[in-house]
């Protein structure tokens, strides 16, 4: 059978309630919003409530892509779900996402993990296994309960994350030259310790001291982390348009990973592409990992930032360091 393109059919995104400001987080650590607004443009971001699991964010943005996509559960044949904080270590939160949505049984549902980079990776699986032609139609949830993971004590991380979901569905079709044109992933070697959880995983398992010194929260190399960040979306980037002939300008809109304003406008200034082209909400939810680029491409359709016969590019890097982008035709 030969390939078939894939292409996206619905999308949706939920953000939880509960709103932190840069005012509030002012006064629970040493910082300010003028600090934070500098140096990262972010001004609020969401916080999942206590009893909200990222599997419960996840099916919300779920159900919303399968109502846009005008489908329901019983079509989809594939949940790949990609998050840094799933539920439980084990089973996976495609496995509680698969069971409150009431998927198939014979649905196949496994987790992504590449951190901020992980909704590429997710869709570009899911893309693959359509095109087998073994599978029909796949929801693809990006989704992050990163205040879980965060020291709230740490000044240096806790004001740049949030909580979110977004999600697609995706088919086949069998119109030419729609749908997703191609992805490029990838990894810079040696970056793994600028950002991770230390402890908690096989290698180090947490223990009363290692809780007590919080290393089971994120630690990130911020500095170094800036650097290679807009060194890996720049190459992501660049390498991508070149492999499909194209010139940046020919992009509609950049749906760039929403860590920090300062990190989008540098590739802005690097393609050469105005900043009106990169579509941006950092500012409203800060860095919500793999939740952060299907949240943004959601409110980039339902807000008409994208039209028929439109490219966008997906680009992001996460920990890893990972990246990862993606040309997609509407
Ligand atoms: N409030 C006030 N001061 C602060 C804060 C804060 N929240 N955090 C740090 N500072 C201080 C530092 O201690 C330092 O003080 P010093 O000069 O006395 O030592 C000063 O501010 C400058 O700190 P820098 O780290 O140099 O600030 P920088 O301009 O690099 O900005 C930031 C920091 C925002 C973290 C930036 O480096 C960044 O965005 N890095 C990339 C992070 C990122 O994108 N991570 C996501 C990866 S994706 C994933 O997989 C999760």
């Amino acid at each position: 059978m030969p390939p078939c393109s894939t292409v996206i059919l619905g999308t949706g995104s939920y953000a939880p309630e509960r709103v932190l400001t840069n005012a509030e987080l002012s006064r629970m650590v040493d910082t300010s919003d003028e600090w934070i607004v500098t140096r990262s443009g972010i001004r609020e971001r969401r916080i999942a409530a206590a009893n909200e699991s990222t599997s419960d964010m996840g099916v919300q943005a779920a159900r919303r892509a399968l109502a846009d996509a005008k489908l329901t559960a019983a079509d989809i044949d594939l949940l790949v779900v990609a998050t840094v904080t799933p539920d439980l270590q084990m089973p996976a939160a495609a496995c509680f996402i698969q069971q409150k949505l009431g998927l198939p049984g014979a649905a196949a549902c496994f987790d992504v993990n590449a951190a901020c980079s992980g909704f590429i990776y997710a869709l570009d699986t899911a893309c693959a296994m359509l095109s087998s032609g073994r599978y029909r139609r796949a929801l693809v949830v990006g989704v992050e309960k990163l205040s879980s993971i965060v020291d709230w004590k740490d000044r240096t991380t806790c004001v740049l994350f949030g909580d979110g979901a977004g999600a697609v569905v995706v088919g086949t079709t069998d119109q030419p030259d729609v749908g997703l044109i191609g992805t490029r992933l990838g990894m810079i070697s040696d970056s793994v310790d600028l950002l991770c959880i230390p402890n908690g995983g096989s290698n180090a398992p947490a223990t009363p001291a290692s809780i007590a010194a919080g290393s089971h929260f994120l630690k990130m190399k911020g500095k170094e982390v800036f650097k290679l960040a807009v060194r890996g979306m720049d190459e992501a980037a660049r390498d991508i348009l070149e492999h499909h002939h194209l010139r940046a300008d020919q992009i509609a809109l950049v749906i760039p990973h929403q860590a920090n304003l300062r990190i989008i406008e540098a590739i802005s200034q690097y393609l050469e592409l105005p900043m009106e082209r990169f579509f941006v909400n950092v500012d409203r939810y800060g860095n919500t990992s793999a939740a952060s680029i299907p949240i943004a491409l959601d409110e980039a359709r339902r807000g008409g930032r994208i039209k028929a016969g439109d490219l966008t590019l997906l680009v992001a890097f996460g920990a890893g360091l990972t990246y990862g982008s993606a040309l997609i035709r509407w």
